[in-house]
C-alpha cells in the first residue's frame, strides 16, 4: 500500500531522531546559565562541554575548535565576514575572495553583501557540467604568488545542495594552502551522508548544520582551526572563544550533539540503503518522456553524488507546477532553489553547470533521509508521469493564452 504523505525533502531539514528530542526535552527541564558559576551554571556547563566533544568527536576537530551558532546560515556569514575582517586588518591588500558559484545562498549572498560595501572583491570559480569544481580551476583563480597574497579567503563547499555533486575538498584545501590562504567549506549537506573528517581533509573552517543531521533546528556550528583569526560579528558575553557572543542554547546544543554524533556513526549503512534507494528513483523518474537526471550518477556510488539526492529536470514545464501537483498527490519535495521575491528563477547552480535557462525552470529536487521508505520512492514513481503531464499542459495553455 501506498503512503499517504511521503516526506522526500530531507536536504530541506530531516526529522529529528527520536534520542535527539528525547536528550533535549531532559535538558529544557533544567535551569541554568552555561556561564553562571553557580551549582546549576556548571551544570549547563558541564552538558555543553560534553556535548563541545561529540560534535568535534564526530566532525574529527578538536573540541576547542568548535564555535556553537545558529546554524549552517550564521556559521557561513561568520567564516565569510570574520576571517575578510581579521585578514585584511592585518594585511589591507586581502581583500578577494574566491568563492565556488554553487555555493549556497549563505555564501552567496554573504559575498554580494561584502562587495556591495566596497568590504571585498571576489573571483567566481565556475564548475563543470555535474556541478564540481576541481582543483585545477581554483588553482586558476587564485592565480600565481603575486596575485595570491591579496586573497582573503577561499570558500568552496563540501557537498551541493541541490544536485548532491561532492567536491574534492581535500585537494581544493591543498591548492588554497599552497597559496598560504585559509580555506572554508559550507559541509552543511555533507555531514552525516558521506565521511567528514575536518583534519584529515586540510580545511581551516567548516560549516555544519544541526537540523540537517536530525538535531533541531537553530543550532550549528562553525569549526574553526586553532591558527585562524576570526573577527567576531557578535559582541556580548565574550562566548565561544570571543568569536561568537551570547548566551548558549544549553537543550538545542545537547539535541544537535547527540543526532550529530548518532548519524555521523550510521553514516556508512544509511549511505548504502539510501543509495539503492535514490538509484531506484532516479531510473524511474527518466524513464518518464522528457524527465533527466543533473549532476553526477553512477548507481551504487555516493562518493561522488549524495547517497540522498536525486535532481531531476523536466521539459517543457516548471518545477513550481509539478511541486504544487505532487504535493496535492500526497508527495512533499523541492525545486531545490529558492524564490526571489516571490519569482521563481532558475537555479544559479544550474546555470553555472552550463544548463539552459528553459531547462533549468522544470528542476526538482527529491532528496531522502532516516525515515524514507521503499514505498516512498514507490509513491513518487506513481505521482510523477501524472504531475509531468499536467504541468506540461498548462504550461503549453499559458503559451497559447500569451500567444493570442
Ligand atoms: C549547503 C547549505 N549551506 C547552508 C545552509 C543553511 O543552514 P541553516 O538552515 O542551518 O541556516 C543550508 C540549508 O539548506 C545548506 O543546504
Amino acid at each position: 500500500m501506498l503512503p499517504t504523505r511521503s516526506y522526500l525533502d530531507h536536504a530541506a531539514t530531516t526529522p529529528m531522531l527520536p534520542a535527539a528530542v528525547e536528550a533535549m526535552v531532559e535538558v529544557m527541564g533544567q535551569v541554568g546559565n552555561a556561564s553562571s558559576l553557580h551549582t546549576s551554571g556548571r551544570a549547563a556547563r558541564r552538558l555543553v562541554e560534553e556535548s563541545r566533544e561529540l560534535v568535534a568527536e564526530a566532525l574529527g576537530a578538536r573540541p576547542s575548535e568548535i564555535i556553537f551558532t545558529s546554524g549552517g546560515t550564521e556559521a557561513d556569514n561568520l567564516a565569510l565576514a570574520g576571517v575578510l575582517d581579521a585578514r585584511r586588518c592585518a594585511d589591507p591588500r586581502r581583500a578577494r575572495l574566491v568563492v565556488s558559484e554553487v555555493e549556497h545562498h549563505a555564501v552567496i549572498d554573504t559575498v554580494e553583501h561584502l562587495t556591495r560595501h566596497d568590504k571585498a572583491h571576489v573571483t567566481w570559480v565556475g564548475c563543470d557540467a555535474t556541478g564540481l569544481v576541481d582543483a585545477a580551476a581554483l588553482a586558476e583563480a587564485i592565480g600565481g604568488p603575486a596575485s595570491a597574497a591579496d586573497v582573503a579567503l577561499v570558500s568552496v563547499m563540501w557537498a551541493n545542495n541541490e544536485v548532491g555533486t561532492v567536491m574534492p575538498v581535500a585537494q581544493l584545501a591543498q591548492v588554497a594552502k599552497a597559496a598560504g590562504i585559509p580555506f572554508h567549506t559550507d559541509a552543511v549537506q555533507a555531514v552525516g551522508q558521506v565521511e567528514v573528517d575536518f583534519a584529515a581533509s586540510g580545511a581551516d573552517l567548516l560549516s555544519v548544520s544541526g537540523h540537517k543531521v536530525g538535531g533541531p533546528t537553530g543550532i550549528g556550528a562553525l569549526v574553526v582551526g586553532r591558527d585562524v583569526a576570526v573577527t567576531p560579528r557578535s559582541f556580548g558575553g565574550g562566548q565561544e572563544r570571543q568569536i561568537r557572543s551570547g548566551t548558549l542554547a544549553v537543550a538545542s546544543i545537547v539535541g544537535f550533539a547527540t543526532a550529530i554524533r548518532h548519524t555521523v556513526a550510521e553514516q556508512a549503512t544509511a549511505a548504502r540503503r539510501l543509495t539503492a534507494l535514490r538509484d531506484r528513483l532516479i531510473h524511474g523518474a527518466t524513464q518518464v518522456p522528457g524527465v533527466a537526471v543533473s549532476g553526477p550518477w553512477t548507481p551504487g556510488d555516493w562518493t561522488t553524488r549524495l547517497a540522498g539526492c536525486a535532481h531531476l529536470t523536466v521539459e517543457h514545464c516548471a518545477g513550481d507546477s509539478l511541486l504544487y501537483l505532487l504535493d496535492a498527490a500526497g508527495i512533499e519535495c523541492s525545486t531545490g532553489s529558492a524564490c526571489q521575491a516571490g519569482v521563481p528563477r532558475p537555479s544559479h547552480v544550474l546555470l553555472a553547470m552550463g544548463m539552459p535557462a528553459e531547462r533549468a525552470r522544470g528542476a526538482l529536487r527529491v532528496t531522502l533521509g532516516h525515515t524514507s521508505t521503499d514505498a516512498e520512492v514507490d509513491a513518487f514513481l506513481a505521482a510523477l508521469p501524472g504531475a509531468v503531464e499536467r504541468a506540461q499542459r498548462a504550461e503549453a495553455a499559458t503559451w497559447r493564452t500569451a500567444a493570442t
